[in-house]
């Protein structure tokens, strides 16, 4: 059965910007504030090993991975630039107060 699991405070990840999180596990995950929502993807790029939130640029509704200037669009994972093909994981989100939680699947 899937659980929610809390990954950060909603007030810690500015509007426009990307922060790190952190399963319990151990699997990094990359969380956008966009416009006051919430959305989270898989931290490390599909193309190879950046992370999205520390070598990432937030560009309107994608990420742009300044390794080698892939995208993806933040709200569906879709990998939208070269060198780029394959999707980013995304991530159930749900705010209650100032907590954020995914859906761990
Ligand atoms: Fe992200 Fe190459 S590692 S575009």
């Amino acid at each position: 059965t899937n659980k929610w699991v809390p990954i950060c405070s909603f007030s810690e990840v500015e509007p426009g910007d990307v922060m790190q999180a952190e399963l319990p596990d151990g699997h990094k995950l990359a969380v956008y504030n966009l416009d006051g929502d919430i959305y989270v993807t898989d931290d490390r790029c599909t193309h190879g090993e950046a992370s999205l939130s520390e070598d990432g640029m937030v560009e309107g509704e994608e990420i742009e991975c300044t390794w080698h200037f892939g995208r993806f669009d933040i709200r569906t994972g879709k990998a939208c630039a070269m060198p780029c093909t394959v999707p980013l994981k995304t991530w159930n989100v749900e705010v209650q107060g100032d907590q954020v939680f995914v859906e761990d699947d």
